[in-house]
């Protein structure tokens, strides 16, 4: 066989798989259908790729598994890959939570990648189209555009379904089934919350006012911006708490984070008797959403006027407003891909198979979803490090 790893996906789980194995002296193949390799790298952060999170923990991830990715992540830890970074000239910072990005552009990130596999003799190849894949004797053999490839190892890193328009497929799902592998529901994750009906008109006219709020849904909270958008709800609070939330779960808006909603409105009786709730609320929040927040659903009055009762109900409301979405914006813009391969059947040091020997799979094919914050590419790296050390 010409080949000793062949790696279906060119993004950054299959890269940094094909480099590692490279350098262990692996002959390593990647075929990538798209016309260049890297695409959703390129695309994230903004353009400046927030590579990774300084406060990686195996907590930082959803899977119906939560103990899986400890293994990778233990093993390939955001300091290797800011080592890599540094060692590339690549000039960083850290915008907030410990989130990496850089300075100048996420084609530097591609670069690097494509250095390194290129000094481990790696050979890269785009455009490429698998037609079918067979197990034959000690590995598979690869029916593509390029004719037939065969290796004694095959690594699946072909991503998840989010955002069509790169190069997204479901072809890695098709390739855990054909060997038998179970795959979870997959849903969108990281992805703006829709509104219908009354829910978006009351925020009609507010599209682009973005205030601190807590999203709650279940045992599980994010405080951070939440930004009201033309068709319903975004912003890192709400797209963190889209990867839990599921239509018809009850979700819960603390639209005073961090403050003691009904001292805040003692104080001000106390202080400002005279001064109107919406006056009040528009020195907390933005002031046209407390406007409307005094038009849709709370009596706007000087605030001396408010019975003790009434305060005690309306920061009740404000400390947990319920949010009716109908549902999300989908795959389309989606930062992830919720559910995939079933962990169960994979090993957590290798990502081998535990059903077809030499069979692996990384990155977000996998049933492993981090959150917004440079979490999901530290998977991309650690996995594709397990497997690249094993394949
Ligand atoms: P990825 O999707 O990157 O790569 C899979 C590759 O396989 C693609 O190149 C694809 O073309 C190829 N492929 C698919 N089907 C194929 C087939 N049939 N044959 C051959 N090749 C095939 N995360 C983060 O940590 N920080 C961030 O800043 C961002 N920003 C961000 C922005 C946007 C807009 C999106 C959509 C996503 C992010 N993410 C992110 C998430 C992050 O991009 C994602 O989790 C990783 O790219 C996953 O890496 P993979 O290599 O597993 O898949």
């Amino acid at each position: 066989m010409e080949s000793e790893v062949l790696i279906i996906g060119g993004g950054g789980a299959g890269l940094m798989c094909a480099l590692v194995a490279g350098r262990r002296g692996r002959r390593v193949r990647v075929l990538e259908h798209a016309n260049r390799c890297g695409k959703k790298i390129l695309m994230s952060g903004g353009g400046r790729c927030n590579f990774t999170n300084t406060g990686t923990t195996p907590a930082n991830f959803l899977s119906a598994n939560p103990h899986f990715c400890k293994s990778a992540l233990a093993r390939f830890t955001p300091a290797h890959f800011v080592e890599m970074v540094e060692r590339h000239g690549i000039a960083y910072h850290e915008k907030e939570l410990g989130q990496l990005f850089c300075d100048e552009s996420s084609k530097q990130i591609v670069k690097m990648l494509l250095d390194e596999c290129a000094d481990a003799g790696v050979r890269v190849d785009t455009s490429c189209s698998i037609e079918r894949i067979d197990a034959i004797p000690g590995g598979y053999a690869l029916q593509t555009t390029l004719g037939t490839l065969s290796a004694p190892s095959l690594v699946v890193a072909t991503g998840g379904l989010s955002i069509p328009s790169m190069g997204a497929t479901g072809f890695g799902y098709e390739i855990a089934r054909q060997f038998g592998h179970a795959v979870l529901p997959t849903r969108a994750g990281l992805v703006p919350l829709t509104l219908t009906g009354r829910p978006l008109e009351e925020l009609a006219g507010l599209s682009g006012v973005s205030f601190p709020v807590e999203a709650r849904c279940g045992r599980t909270s994010f405080r951070n911006a939440m930004l009201i958008t033309h068709r319903g709800l975004s912003g890192p609070s709400i797209l963190q708490i889209s990867s839990y939330w599921q239509p018809g779960q009850p979700l819960r808006l603390d639209l005073l984070p961090g403050r003691d909603a009904l001292e805040f409105l003692g104080d001000q009786q106390r202080n400002r008797p005279a001064a109107e709730l919406k006056t009040v609320l528009g020195d907390a929040l933005p002031q046209r959403f407390a406007q409307r927040l005094c038009e849709i659903a709370l009596n706007n009055k000087p605030m001396r006027q408010f019975t003790p009762a009434e305060l005690k109900k309306m920061a009740g409301q404000l400390s947990d407003w319920p949010v009716v979405s109908s549902g999300t914006e989908g795959y389309r813009t989606a930062g992830v891909t919720l559910g995939g391969v079933d962990t169960d059947g994979l090993s957590s040091t290798t990502m081998e198979s535990k059903l077809a020997k030499g069979l692996y799979f990384i990155g977000e094919v996998v049933d492993v979803t981090g959150w917004l914050g440079g979490y999901n590419f530290q998977w991309a790296w650690a996995s594709g490090n397990a497997a690249g050390l094993a394949a």
